[in-house]
């Protein structure tokens, strides 16, 4: 029995839509496991531009600060595209993300057995080669991917110096990384490759560029630590391939903020559904199960399809399991949820971005949902 504060950022587009199946499943959760969880609706993003004319009203940061964690829905849309920089609903998102210090963020992409048909990439791509480190029990056609993304998500690319010269005419940003940051970020990567099939790839571009020459060598160094754990080097753009030609050989990709963007967004297409993927982005350590975190699903707004009862809320729902497990160390309570988003796709519910698109190949047993039935049936799933 524990008392755990938890921030709620829903934001804009169908983020306040996925956010309330995700908090009631938590509020389910935590009369079966006797906790008891208080929540603190706060706003930012496009709808706080709208109410106080700022993405990060003031104060904001200063709450989430005392909690345990913050769960955010989505920021953003094309009512905000055409403001400037700094007053663009994204930037609350960066700014929370610095100010609360979270650096490496979390993105598995995992091929679901039920979702196998929803993954673009061609059958003999996922069946194989099997590589050397594959998942164990891989089998013919059983093999799919199993992959997480480390992400730095505090320095870099988004919060290098940038700027305009030549009267407007010429642009830069830079790219900075210090060895503490990266050092920080490669071993949240390499503890969790130990969790799971000891291999980490480090992605970079240090072929053409110094601060990917410093994550090598950083990265060199961190590895003596971890002789259990097999690490390997690509360069991104050669990883942006193997993604999509090969991707069961990854266990572990730890990259730079820019680099980890796109290749999340990637990875996430051949699950099937960017709808079904979580996120953590976690702080420094304390103990295990006790990190500051800010746990969102990885889709973004939506707008299209907002407010039609059509969004997916599993990548949410995912997310506030990721939170359970890190932030509040709650690990039975996080394979509670899990299991059940699991046994609702089990029993063949479908939010439209993951039903199969042609039906003659099969589905048979698929029933099409809104947001709000998805998000009931995996309470209802919790045992
Ligand atoms: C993400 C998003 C954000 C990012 C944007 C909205 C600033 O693309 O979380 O991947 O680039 O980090
Ligand atoms: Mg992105």
């Amino acid at each position: 029995m524990g008392n755990y504060k938890i921030a709620l950022i829903p934001g804009d587009g169908i983020g306040p839509e996925v956010i309330s199946p995700a908090v009631d499943v938590l509020v389910a959760l935590a009369d079966k496991f006797g906790h008891s969880f208080t929540y603190i609706p706060l706003e930012a993003g496009g709808c706080a531009v709208d109410r106080y004319g700022k993405p990060l009203p003031e104060g904001v940061l200063e709450t989430v600060r005392e909690c345990h964690a913050l769960l955010l829905g989505a920021v953003g849309g094309p009512k905000w595209d055409t403001l400037p920089g700094n007053r663009r609903p994204e930037q609350a998102l960066l700014a929370l993300r610095k100010g609360l210090g979270v650096f490496a963020n979390l993105r598995p992409a995992i091929l679901l057995p039920q979702l196998r048909d929803a993954c673009p990439l061609k059958e003999a791509i996922l069946a194989g080669p099997p590589a050397d480190n594959s998942p164990k029990g891989r089998t013919g056609t059983a093999a799919g991917f199993d992959l997480l993304i480390v992400r730095e998500l505090t320095g870099g690319l988004y919060f290098g110096r940038r700027g305009r010269s030549a009267g407007g005419n010429s642009a830069f940003d830079t790219e900075t990384y210090s060895r503490k940051e990266i050092d920080r970020v490669l071993r949240v990567g390499f503890d969790a490759a130990r969790r799971r099939r000891r291999k980490v790839t480090v992605v970079d571009k240090a072929n053409v560029l110094e601060s990917s020459r410093l994550w090598r060598e950083v990265a060199k160094d961190v590895m003596q630590e971890y002789p259990d754990i097999t690490t390997d080097f690509l360069y991104v753009d050669n990883a942006a391939m193997q993604l999509i030609s090969s991707p069961g050989q990854f266990d572990v990709i730890i990259t730079s903020n820019l680099f980890g963007d796109i290749l999340s967004d990637e990875a996430s297409v051949l699950t099937g559904s960017i709808g079904m993927l979580p996120s953590a982005s976690l702080g420094p350590g304390g103990e295990a199960g006790s990190r500051f975190g800010i746990y969102e699903p990885i889709h973004g707004s939506a707008p299209d399809i907002a407010n039609k009862d059509m969004a997916n809320p599993l990548g949410t729902i995912l997310s506030a399991a990721m939170m359970l497990r890190y932030s509040l160390g709650l690990e039975q309570e996080a394979l509670t949820v899990e299991r059940a988003v699991n046994a609702v796709l089990d029993s063949g519910l479908r939010t439209a971005d993951i039903a199969r698109r042609d039906k003659t190949t099969g589905g048979q047993n698929e029933r099409l949902v809104g947001t709000g039935e998805m998000g009931a049936a995996v309470i209802r799933a919790l045992n």
